[in-house]
Order: C-alpha cells, then structure tokens, then sequence
C-alpha cells in the first residue's frame, strides 16, 4: 500500500534512505511480510521524477533508532505517545497526547513511554529511476547497484 512519509534519512555513499514510523502501525507488519520498499519522490523545482526500489529493514531497539530518536523534537515525540494504535477506530476524532510541557521537561517515564513506540525504517537503495522533464525532450536513466557501485544507462523517456 502506499504511504506519505517524511525522508528522514539519506547515506549517499551507502545508498540507504529512511523514515521515522510508529512500531504498532500496519506499515510495519507489511514490511514484516515483504521487506521491500519502492519511493516515489518528485522534484517540482528540479523538475526531477525519482523512482526508487531496494530491501527495508526496521530498527526499533538498536543504535540506529537510538540515534534517530535523539534528533526528534519534543513536538515530534508527543506523536509517539497516543495510547491507540494507528489505524485502531476511534470515537474522538482528536485523540489526547502527552504534555508537551512535560516532554519539554525531560520527564522520564513519558519519554520512555513515547520512545516505546517508535522505530525507524531503512532502506538500502538498489535500483533508480530517474526521469528529468525537459520541454526539448525529457531524459530518462536507470541505475542499479551492484555492490558499492552505480552502474547506470540512458533508456527512452
Ligand atoms: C505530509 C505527510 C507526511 C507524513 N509523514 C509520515 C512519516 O514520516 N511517518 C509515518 O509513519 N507516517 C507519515 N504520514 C502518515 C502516513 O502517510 C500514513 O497515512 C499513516 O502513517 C498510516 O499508515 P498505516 O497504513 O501504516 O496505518 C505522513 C502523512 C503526510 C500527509
């Protein structure tokens, strides 16, 4: 199914992008079943189409989402905290967050409670396709990865 997530991450060198995701959301247990992620990305001042495909791997109790949590603002963090589940059916339509006072404040247990929740995803990029719209013709490249190298190719827009 498709998603809306906001890039989070991006190793060039490694060719690994990620986002930032609650552990009990069904997008993971999807990519409990198949751990492959296709990206789609548009670049309306670049004018640049990206199409991106590689293996996904979920971090919820390791360094990386660790170090991921470290960098999340307060604000962010409340997110983590809703007592239900996403996609559980509600009769409120705007479900209490913890206090962002308190998180500001550094409050252990609602830290603990929020960091519960999240977890990162990331993904190793083994495939682009790359597609720049240019009023004289569009051009159009596919790149694979093979080991640490890009190999790449013109093809048809
Ligand atoms: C602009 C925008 C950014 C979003 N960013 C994220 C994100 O970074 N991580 C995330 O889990 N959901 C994000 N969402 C919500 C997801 O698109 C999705 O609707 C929600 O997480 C439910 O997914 P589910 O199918 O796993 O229940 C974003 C939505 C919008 C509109």
């Amino acid at each position: 199914m498709v998603r809306t997530v906001v890039l989070r991450h991006l190793d060039a060198d490694e060719g690994v992008i990620g986002f930032n995701t609650d552990r009990r959301s069904p997008k993971l247990a999807d990519l409990e079943t198949t751990p492959e992620l296709a990206w789609h990305l548009y670049d309306r001042a670049r004018k640049l189409q990206l199409r991106l495909r590689g293996a996904a791997s979920v971090h919820i109790n390791d360094d990386v989402a660790d170090r991921a949590w470290d960098e999340v603002t307060p604000l962010g963090r409340r997110c983590y905290g809703q007592a239900l589940k996403p996609g559980a059916s509600s009769d409120d339509p705007q479900l209490p967050l913890p206090s962002l006072e308190d998180l500001e404040a550094g409050d252990p247990a609602l830290l603990a409670q929020c960091r519960e929740n999240f977890s990162v995803v990331r993904c190793r990029v083994t495939e682009i396709d790359w597609l720049y719209l240019e009023f004289r013709g569009h051009q159009r490249a596919r790149f694979t990865r093979v080991e640490s190298e890009w190999q790449g190719r013109w093809i048809a827009p």
